[in-house]
């Protein structure tokens, strides 16, 4: 990367076009030049490391951006990071979850760029998940109509996905990122370490999105996903010895479906575990780039990455509190495959070991909910993103895609009754739950406010984020996208 990115010196992309004479007027064409780099870093805010040092020397000073939790981690080593190098740091608290993702929010950035005085060129710095990210992205995107950024995501599914797109946005009304734009930050700086105190439930919800990524990319990274799964999940991507902090026995406990799981040591130790993980998501990352970086504006709509994405937008917002992201894409997996085998794109066997993975960290795999109504709404909302046609991603075989584009209501509701037979004879200790795993749903920390008053019809008026004035989906509007 060139000195000039690290320090601010140069945009992240540059437009340049030239004016033609056409009969009864003009006509303008010409290009985007785009530049932005990923930077993998262990301990970005260890006083010796010099990355952010580097793009901020320059300036003297940076505005840095986290929600309360993050801050409240983080805080005090950024603070303590940027005085060491003699630049001054402020930091902006913004509120987190899915509640917050609004232009208020939005725009009570923008008032902080402006108290802050941020000058052209100048990047912000987002440290957070993927909420913040987006968030604070679409805030630079629109602030002087472009401002750099730089991006330090500090969950999963900002490390492996949301900080590895360009997109950014919030949402409006009762639409998901239904606000955005395709904004590239500078720099996006990537150290799996922050994952030490990512709860296990977003870990997980994380996880899904390896799943997905794998099994319709990559047979030697699914293999390793296959094997190392459960124990990457319970170790937080081998960041802690378990989330309760206890150790036995030299192993780790960790938890499986909810039941207490002892590791052997003997497997693999929590050092090598997590020198797996960061190559799974290093893989995983640069297989998310190739596959997008040619579309960075998703004009092309087969896209592998929506594998998991066709019924889950529906599904993972029609229980009264909301499926998390990664349990709702699970279950839109789980039930693909099924399809797939039925339809003899993949082995028995290979379904299986997709199930069984989805099961042994805790994902669902199928839902109450989930029946052929909603299959019906969810295909009849995803064809008007996708140009009319069916774009199914699903594995033929593991670790290639194929879209389905001739899936007739028939079939569907069939591959559904096969489905819900095959979790409830392969997986019974799901049978209570109707293949719900573990964590599904959003907690406080997601929304932003207690899921409990989701339940209380006095409070719809400020959910219209995700529901309707009844309570049941918004009917004719259930494009409700997640930011894949
Ligand atoms: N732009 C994209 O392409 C894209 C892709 C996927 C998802 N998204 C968006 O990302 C959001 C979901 O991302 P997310 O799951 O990271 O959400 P998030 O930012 O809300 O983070 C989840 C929770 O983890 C906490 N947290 C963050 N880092 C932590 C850490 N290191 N330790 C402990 N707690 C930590 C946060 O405070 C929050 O409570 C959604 O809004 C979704 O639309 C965008
Ligand atoms: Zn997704």
């Amino acid at each position: 990367m060139s000195s000039a990115l690290y320090s601010g010196g140069a945009p992240s992309s540059d437009m340049s076009a030239t004016v033609q004479v056409v009969p009864q007027g003009f006509e303008v064409s010409g290009t985007e030049d785009l530049h932005y780099a990923f930077k993998f870093a262990s301990g970005v805010f260890d006083l010796s490391q010099s990355v952010l040092h580097d793009c901020y020397e320059k300036w003297g000073r940076v505005l840095a951006v986290m929600d309360a939790n993050v801050e409240g981690l983080y805080g005090a080593q950024v603070r303590a990071y940027f005085e060491h190098h003699k630049i001054s740091c402020m930091i902006h608290v913004m509120p987190g979850g899915e509640m917050h993702k609004t232009m208020t929010t939005m725009l009570s950035l923008v008032d902080a760029f402006d108290k802050f005085g941020l000058i052209r060129k100048e990047p912000v710095l987002v440290i957070g998940g993927g909420l913040v990210t987006d968030v604070t992205g679409y805030a630079c995107a629109s602030y002087r109509r472009s401002s750099n950024f730089i991006r330090v995501p500090t969950t999963l599914i900002g490390l492996i996905d949301a900080a590895v797109s360009i997109k950014v946005g919030i949402n409006h009304g009762k639409l998901k990122n239904r606000l955005g734009a395709y904004h590239a930050p500078m720099l996006t700086v990537l150290d799996f370490n922050f994952l030490r105190t990512l709860a296990e439930n977003q870990i997980r919800n994380g996880f899904a999105e390896l799943i997905k990524i794998s099994s319709v990319m990559d047979t030697q990274l699914w293999a390793d996903m296959v094997k190392y799964g459960p124990q990457l999940v319970a170790t937080a991507f081998g960041r802690r010895s378990a989330p309760m902090g206890q150790t036995i026995d030299g192993g780790w406990e960790g938890t499986k479906n909810g039941c207490s799981h002892v590791i052997s040591p003997s497997e693999v130790s929590l050092g090598e575990l997590a020198e797996i993980a960061d190559s799974i998501c290093y893989r995983g990352i640069k297989i998310m780039l190739e596959l997008e970086t040619p579309n960075l504006h998703e004009i092309m709509l087969d896209r592998v990455i929506a594998f998991g994405h066709t019924w889950s937008p529906t599904l993972e917002l029609t229980p009264v509190v909301p499926l998390r992201h990664g349990h709702a894409i699970m279950i839109d997996m789980a039930f693909s495959a099924t399809l797939a085998w039925k339809r003899g794109y993949i082995t028995a066997e290979e379904r299986e070991e997709l199930h069984k993975l989805a099961h042994d960290v805790g994902l669902s795999l199928d839902h109450e909910v989930f029946n052929e109504n909603l299959l019906e709404a969810g295909t009849a909302a995803i064809l008007k993103t996708r140009d009319g046609k069916q774009r199914f991603a699903v594995p033929r075989p593991i670790g290639s895609c194929f879209f389905i584009n001739d899936a007739t209501t028939s079939e569907l509701a069939s591959a559904l009754a096969t489905h819900k037979e095959i979790v409830g004879a392969s997986f019974p200790d799901l049978a209570a739950t109707s293949g719900v795993g573990k964590d599904a749903y959003v907690d406080s920390q997601d929304l932003g406010m207690e899921p409990s008053l989701l339940l209380a019809p006095a409070s719809m008026k400020v959910l219209d984020t995700y529901r309707g004035e009844n309570g049941t989906l918004v009917d004719g509007n259930v494009v409700l996208q997640c930011g894949c």
